[in-house]
């Protein structure tokens, strides 16, 4: 027959905020052999709100698996050899659903969304000192809403479906991994609730010391634990699929996507960091085994536990809320450029920004701020400025903002970090690339295979007990080509390189 033979494959799901993906692997050599990829509508019904509808997540995630095996048989590759599917995902988007009837109860709350800025205010006050770390020592997290607790507070305040559920013993809480392996599992019809321990670290009732849910975080939001999903280690057989053409396929890999990517970029050891630009900007640095309290605006979170009895290893993140996003909105909000991909090309027709400057702060601003009232500026406009200038000051904002972060993470760890290894989609555009390099004064590493996040649930899934066909063997993982973008600043990004360091001084 024209079959190719290749050995065991192994798939992923890779649910962004932007988009849906289904990849296979081949297990053996890490090679990507079919993809395919369906972008997911994010509503904004009011100011402020960002809302996805669960169904079309999961339906997005079913349209790209069949599409993706039907690639694969078309290559003459036998999805009979796909032994196992990993799941990575958006974190902290919360859904709340009835598993009697497998209907959500509301649309997603997606973390961006800042519709709980007053449930926050509210709760801050109420602690101690009016602290909004005042759960940072159990969580690793600042009290915001960018985490899952206080969209589920929300929801059980403001939906009646929602109260009802809970009351009458119907209703389930998960992030969108527990979502999807609920669904993809059997749903109704006896599907698994679970999560994992990277995206249970995401929702603030989960204790990273002890990593299990807390008691008294739950008592803190006032949310019921009947709802919770069991937590799991990153790298187990959860489930079987129940529909589709993977059926009786184990899902068996888990990590909400930003550790995904830091597994897929192989940092697995303390000192390792990747920087991933998706719609966001997440850098992960490895601190081994142990959680380290930032001092700098950073977060402490679960960076991966592979497997029941494997130890779990955490990472200080640093987080911004706008990366791929900015591009997104001068797209579809002003209008000039077509495609996200013409953005290196608009803003290299100047090179410069010309003393324009835009900090994209739609969504409050992350790290290390944790300022959910501040908003976007763009200033330094002249008679001159037109929108080449504004490309280019919009992914200047993207580099300064890692920068930034970059920064924190330095102090933090107090060893500089020598380079910094980058992935997500983003990392197409070489512009942004070396301009990274220039503002951060180290150079960038971009791995030639560009998709780490689905890699890295690949890997799990793979490497799990009862599946075992990815070996995680330092000396078995395949060795990854790069292409490296060296700091070369020229005299005028110089100067504006100076600008942001004198800012920083005198903050
Ligand atoms: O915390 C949010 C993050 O997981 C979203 O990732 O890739 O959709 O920007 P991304």
């Amino acid at each position: 027959s024209d079959r190719v033979m290749l050995g065991p494959l192994v798939g992923a799901i890779d649910q962004g905020t932007s988009s849906t993906r289904f990849l296979v692997f081949n297990a053996k050599t890490a090679e990507l052999l079919s993809h395919h990829q369906v972008e997911i509508k994010q509503k904004f019904p009011k100011e402020g709100w960002v809302e996805q509808d669960p169904k079309e997540i999961l339906q997005s995630v079913y349209e790209c698996m069949e599409k993706t095996c039907e690639k694969l048989s078309q290559l003459g590759i036998d999805i009979a050899n796909i032994k196992a599917v990993g799941v990575s995902n958006q974190r902290e988007t919360t859904v709340v659903w009835d598993k009697m009837t497998g209907d959500p109860l509301y649309n997603a709350i997606v973390w961006l969304d800042l519709r709980t800025q007053s449930t926050v205010e509210r709760l801050i006050n109420r602690t101690p000192g009016k602290n909004k770390n005042h759960l940072k020592h159990r969580t690793g997290l600042p009290i915001s809403t960018y985490f899952s607790a206080v969209k589920l507070r929300w929801l059980m305040d403001n939906v009646e479906e929602v109260r009802r559920a809970i009351s009458s013993g119907r209703a389930m809480f998960g992030t969108i991994d527990s979502w999807l392996i609920w669904s993809l599992t059997g749903g109704k019809n006896g599907g698994v609730h679970c999560t994992d321990v990277t995206n249970a670290s995401r929702t603030m009732l989960f204790n990273i010391n002890t990593l299990d849910w807390d008691p008294e975080l739950c008592q803190f939001f006032d949310i019921p634990m009947k709802i919770l999903p069991k937590v799991r280690s990153s790298s187990e057989i959860y489930g079987l699929m129940k529909s589709g053409s993977l059926t009786g396929v184990p899902i068996s890999g888990c990590l909400g996507d930003q550790s995904a990517a830091l597994v897929g970029q192989m940092c697995f050891q303390d000192g390792l960091a990747k920087n991933t630009y998706g719609t966001g900007c997440f850098l992960l640095y490895n601190t081994g085994q142990k959680p380290v309290m930032s001092e700098h605006g950073l977060l402490t979170t679960v960076a991966y536990k592979l497997g029941r009895d494997k130890p779990a290893f955490y990472a200080l993140e640093g987080s911004v809320a706008i990366a791929g996003a900015v591009v997104c909105w001068l797209k579809d909000n002003l209008g000039i450029i077509q495609s996200a991909g013409d953005v290196e090309k608009l803003a290299a027709l100047v090179g410069t920004s010309y003393g324009c400057y835009f900090v994209p702060a739609f969504s409050g601003l992350y790290a290390p701020y944790w300022e959910p009232s501040a908003r976007g500026i763009i200033c330094g406009l002249t008679q001159f400025t037109n929108r080449s200038h504004l490309a280019f000051a919009a992914l200047e904002a993207v580099c300064f903002q890692t920068r930034e972060i970059l920064d924190a993470m330095n102090r933090d760890s107090g060893i500089p970090l020598a380079q910094l290894q980058v992935d997500g989609g983003m990392t197409s555009n070489k512009l942004l690339m070396q301009l990274q390099a220039d503002i951060l004064c180290i150079p960038v590493v971009k791995p030639s295979m560009p998709e780490t996040t689905a890699l890295g649930a690949a890997m799990a899934a793979g490497a799990a007990e009862g599946v075992r066909v990815w070996s995680l063997d330092p000396k078995d993982l395949t060795a990854v080509t790069c292409e490296r973008f060296e700091p070369q600043i020229n005299p005028e990004g110089m100067s504006l390189l100076n600008c942001y360091l004198v800012f920083k001084k005198k903050k």
